[in-house]
C-alpha cells in the first residue's frame, strides 16, 4: 500500500519511478548516538536561610576600578553609514549571502568566552538555572499532591514542572561546559513560600528575571557563538516563564515585548534566595543593590488583586502571601469568567491587578546589608537617596516622582504610556527601581542607569 505521504512525496521530487514502499515497521530500533553527560547534580536537601559561620571572604569580585561609571558617548563612528534602503551595498561573499554579519566569515566555532564580560554575564545565568533546578524539585517534594490538587493542579502539571527541572539540567550543564572547570557549582537555597500558590508566584517571578537578566546582556556578549547557545536555553526559560503565569491562572502575556534587565538587577534578584555555596565557589562580579519593598504590590490570589496592603512574603521579588486572604477573597475556586483564577490557559480578570493612576506605596532599605552565599555579598548603592521610581517594562524605562519621601518610604503613581498604540506597557510582570535622576535610557545602554539605582524590586502589574 502506497501511504498519502509517500505519493506526495514522490510527487514533489518529480520522480516518475515508483518507489519501493511498504508498511512502516515498527519494530526496528537504533542504537542511541552518543549521548554526552549531563554536569553531576544532586537534589539539595537542605533549604533555609543561612546559619553557618560569617564568611571569611565578602563583597563581589573585583580587580583594579578605573573609573565610577562609564561615560556616555556619542553614536559610534559606523551607526548611520549604512544606507538601510532594501538594495545591496556589497559583493556577496558568496550565493545566496549578504555581505556583513558577525561570525560569519567561516572561522569555526568555539563555544568559549571571550572576556570578563562574558565569563561574569554566562556565570551568572548558571547560577539561575542552578537555582531552578532546585526550586521545581523542590515544590514537588515539599507539597503534597493534595496541595497541589487544591491549587488547582494535576498530575499533568506537576509532571510539566518535573519536565521544566530537567530542562534546567541540560541548561546547567551546557552553561558548565562552556565556562569551563570553575563554572558556579549548585548551592542550597531558601525560598519565602509556605503553600503552592506562592511557591508558583515566587516560579513566574524567578523565571522573568531569569529571563530578563539574560535578555539584558545577551547582544553584548563578544562570543556570538556563545549567545547562540545561551540563546537556544533561554528561550526554554521563557516558556516556563508563560506556564507559571497560566498556573497562577493569570494572562499568560499581556505584554508585546520581552522586558531586559542589567545583569546587576538580575543577581540582587537572586542573590537573596541562595543560602549557602560549596567553599570554592566561583564568585562574581556584580551588584546587590538593597531591596525594594512594594507596600500594596498587587496580589493575584485575590479576586480583586489591587486591593491590598503588605501581603508579600518579603522585598526583592515582592512574592505573594495568601495568610490574609479569606476564602471568599480568593478567585481560586470561583467558576466566574473574570474572577476565575485557577490555572488555565488563559484567564480574563474583572478587577485588573493594577492600572494607570494607581497609588503606589514603597519602602526600601539601606545599602551595606549582608546578602547572598553564606551572607558573603554586601548591598551596595551609589545613587543618592531615591528620587523616582522607574517602570521598566518591554522596551521602556519611565520615570515617576516619589511623593512626601519620608525616612524610607514614600509612594508614586502608575504611569499611563503605551509602547506601541495599543500596548499599555506597564503590564504583566516588570520590574520597578528607584532612581536618583530620570536619566533617559533604552533596552540597549539600561545598564548606564545602575550608578543612579538606590533599590530593586518587582511589579505585578498584570
Ligand atoms: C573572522 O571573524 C572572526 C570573528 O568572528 C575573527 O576573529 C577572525 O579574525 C575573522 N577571520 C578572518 C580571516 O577575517
Ligand atoms: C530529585 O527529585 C525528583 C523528585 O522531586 C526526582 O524525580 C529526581 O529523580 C531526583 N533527582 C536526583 C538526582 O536525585
Ligand atoms: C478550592 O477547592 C478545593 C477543592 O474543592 C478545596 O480543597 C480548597 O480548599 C478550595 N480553596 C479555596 C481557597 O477555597
Ligand atoms: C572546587 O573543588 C572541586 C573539587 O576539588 C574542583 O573540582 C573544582 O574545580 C573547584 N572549583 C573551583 C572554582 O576552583
Ligand atoms: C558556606 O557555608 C557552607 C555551609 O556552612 C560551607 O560548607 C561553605 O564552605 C561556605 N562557603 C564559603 C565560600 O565560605
Ligand atoms: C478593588 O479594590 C480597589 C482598591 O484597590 C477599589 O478601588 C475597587 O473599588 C475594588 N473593586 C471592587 C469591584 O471591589
Ligand atoms: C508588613 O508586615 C510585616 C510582617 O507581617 C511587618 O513586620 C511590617 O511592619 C509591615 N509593614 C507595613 C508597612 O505595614
Ligand atoms: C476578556 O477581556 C477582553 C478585554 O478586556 C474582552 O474583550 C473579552 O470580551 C473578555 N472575554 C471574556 C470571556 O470575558
Ligand atoms: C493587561 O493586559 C490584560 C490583557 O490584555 C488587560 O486585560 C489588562 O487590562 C491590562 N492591564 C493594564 C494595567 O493595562
Ligand atoms: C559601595 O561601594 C562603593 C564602591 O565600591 C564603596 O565606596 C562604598 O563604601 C560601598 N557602600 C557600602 C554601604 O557598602
Ligand atoms: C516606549 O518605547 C518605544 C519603543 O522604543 C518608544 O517609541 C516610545 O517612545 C517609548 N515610550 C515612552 C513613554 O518612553
Ligand atoms: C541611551 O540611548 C539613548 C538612545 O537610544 C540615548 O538617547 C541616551 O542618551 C542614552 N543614555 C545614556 C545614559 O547614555
Amino acid at each position: 500500500m502506497i501511504s498519502v505521504g509517500t505519493a506526495l512525496l514522490s510527487l514533489t521530487t518529480g520522480s516518475l519511478a515508483v518507489p519501493v514502499v511498504s508498511e512502516p515497521s515498527t519494530t526496528f530500533s537504533t542504537a542511541p548516538a552518543v549521548t554526552p553527560p549531563v554536569r553531576p547534580h544532586t537534589n539539595v536537601t537542605e533549604h533555609g536561610p543561612y546559619t553557618g559561620p560569617p564568611p571569611t571572604t565578602t563583597g563581589a569580585l573585583t580587580t583594579d576600578v578605573l573609573a565610577p561609571s562609564i561615560a556616555a558617548l556619542p553614536p559610534g563612528p559606523d551607526a548611520f553609514k549604512y544606507p538601510s534602503d532594501g538594495k545591496l551595498h556589497a559583493p556577496l561573499p558568496a550565493p545566496y549571502t549578504p555581505s556583513g554579519g558577525l561570525g560569519t566569515n567561516g572561522s569555526v566555532p568555539v563555544y568559549r568566552m571571550l572576556t570578563d564580560f562574558d565569563y561574569e554575564s554566562v556565570a551568572l545565568a548558571l547560577y539561575q538555572e542552578w537555582i531552578e533546578l532546585d526550586l521545581f524539585h523542590w515544590g514537588l517534594a515539599t507539597f503534597s499532591v493534595e496541595d497541589f490538587e487544591e491549587a488547582g493542579l494535576t498530575a499533568e502539571d506537576r509532571f510539566l514542572i518535573e519536565h521544566m527541572a530537567n530542562q534546567e539540567v541540560g541548561h546547567a550543564t551546557l552553561l558548565s561546559n562552556m565556562l569551563g572547570a570553575e563554572a558556579p557549582v549548585q548551592c542550597s537555597y531558601n525560598y519565602p513560600v509556605s503553600n503552592v500558590r506562592e511557591y508558583i508566584d515566587f516560579c513566574q517571578k524567578l523565571t522573568r528575571y531569569g529571563e530578563a537578566g539574560v535578555y539584558g546582556f545577551l547582544p553584548h556578549l563578544n562570543a556570538r557563538d556563545v549567545a547562540q547557545l545561551l540563546l537556544q536555553s533561554i528561550t526554554t526559560e521563557a516558556r516556563q516563564q508563560l506556564i507559571f503565569r497560566q498556573f497562577e491562572g493569570l494572562f499568560p502575556m499581556p505584554e508585546w515585548f520581552e522586558v531586559g534587565i542589567p545583569q546587576s538587577w538580575a543577581w540582587t534578584l537572586l542573590a537573596p534566595y541562595i543560602s549557602s555555596c560549596p567553599a570554592n565557589q566561583t564568585r562574581l562580579v556584580w551588584q546587590n543593590f538593597p531591596a525594594l519593598h512594594i507596600l500594596n504590590q498587587p496580589n493575584p490570589a485575590r479576586i480583586n488583586g489591587s486591593n491590598v496592603w503588605n501581603e508579600t512574603t518579603g522585598g526583592y521579588t515582592n512574592t505573594l502571601s495568601t495568610a490574609d486572604i479569606k476564602e471568599d477573597e480568593s478567585c481560586l475556586n470561583s467558576t466566574e469568567v473574570g474572577v476565575n483564577c485557577s490555572p488555565g490557559i488563559s484567564r480574563n480578570r474583572t478587577n485588573p491587578l493594577s492600572y494607570p493612576g494607581r497609588q503606589v506605596f514603597l519602602q526600601w532599605d539601606e545599602p551595606g546589608q549582608p546578602i547572598g552565599p553564606n551572607n558573603s555579598y554586601i548591598t551596595n548603592t551609589t545613587a543618592n537617596p531615591p528620587m523616582f521610581a522607574a517602570w521598566v517594562s518591554q522596551l521602556n524605562v519611565t520615570y515617576t516622582p516619589l511623593e512626601e519621601i519620608k525616612d524610607n518610604s514614600a509612594w508614586t503613581v502608575q504611569p499611563n504610556m503605551e509602547t506601541f498604540a495599543g500596548d499599555p506597557a506597564v503590564n504583566g510582570t516588570i520590574f520597578l527601581v528607584l532612581t536618583d535622576l530620570d536619566l533617559y535610557v533604552t533596552p540597549f545602554n539600561l545598564t548606564m542607569l545602575n550608578p543612579h539605582v538606590y533599590a530593586v524590586g518587582m511589579y505585578q502589574s498584570g
